[in-house]
């Protein structure tokens, strides 16, 4: 019980709650469980779709990595990537990192949301929410930002409207998607079967997939957009997560 108050302001733990500004109003959901959510994001995602098997492997001159993510938030798993890759002793790597997201925060909200992260990772903070803060939120399509890191470059292209129109409008296939769009049965829309279908379509062949979910449609709309799917054992508490390969 202990673990799961710490994170939370003293303000919150008189109620229970968590803070209001982590509860996304659109779905009545959390952007993320706040517990260990760095280390969440690396065993559920990057482990899951095996990024530093594909990093370790890639002839020189080709260190470079397309991920898709459904569902950008307030960035948590892009600050736990850019964390993650910081750490892993690559240098040289460019990510190219498409993502979406329908109901944008402010960058105000961004940093209220992360400061929870701030001990591990305040200076990504910082370096994400200032560049943040200059996108346009109000204009739909796409908007991209370049960061420079110690493991190379990461060009984030996010997308703000709707999941379906961003896939839609890859040219290039991800080697990888995180699928972070809250749970099935809170945004259903996010997990349909058409934009399922797109995402495998834009997958390269032997590309993965990772989610925080093992809901049986889920399961099977991967399945039927192409992926095999394998459970592997959860994190702070959840039994199961998923990991998807692109056949
Ligand atoms: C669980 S949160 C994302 C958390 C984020 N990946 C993180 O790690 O902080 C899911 C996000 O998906 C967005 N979303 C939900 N439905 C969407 C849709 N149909 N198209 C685009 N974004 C959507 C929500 O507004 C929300 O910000």
């Amino acid at each position: 019980m202990l673990q799961w108050l710490m994170p939370y302001k003293r303000s919150s733990l008189m109620t229970m709650q968590p803070p209001p500004y982590l509860v996304n109003e659109h779905y009545d959901d959390r952007y993320f469980d706040v517990v260990n959510a760095i280390e969440e994001a690396k065993h559920v995602y990057f482990r899951g779709v095996g990024i530093m098997d594909v990093l370790s492997a890639a002839r020189p001159g080709r260190k470079e990595f397309r991920i898709g993510e459904t569902g950008f938030g307030a960035g948590r798993l892009l600050i736990a990537l850019m964390d993650f890759l910081d750490n892993c002793g690559i240098t040289d790597i460019a990510i190219t990192y498409n993502s979406v997201e329908l109901h944008p925060v402010t960058s105000e909200r961004m940093e209220s949301i992360l400061d929870v992260f701030r001990p591990e990772t305040g200076p990504l903070i910082d370096q994400l929410v200032r560049v943040y803060s200059r996108v346009e939120i109000s204009k739909p399509g796409w908007h991209r930002i370049q960061l420079t890191r110690p493991f190379g470059v990461l060009n984030l292209n996010l997308w703000i409207g709707e999941a379906l129109e961003m896939v839609h409008a890859l040219t290039i296939p991800c080697d990888a998607w995180f699928l972070d769009g809250h749970g099935p049965k809170k945004n259903p829309a996010m997990w349909r079967h058409e934009l399922l279908m797109v995402i495998g379509e834009k997958t390269v062949t032997g590309g993965t997939c990772a989610t925080f979910t093992v809901a049986g449609e889920v399961r099977r709309g991967l399945m039927a957009a192409g992926f095999s799917v394998e459970q592997r054992p959860g994190f702070g508490g959840k039994k199961s997560v998923l990991k998807g390969l692109k056949l």
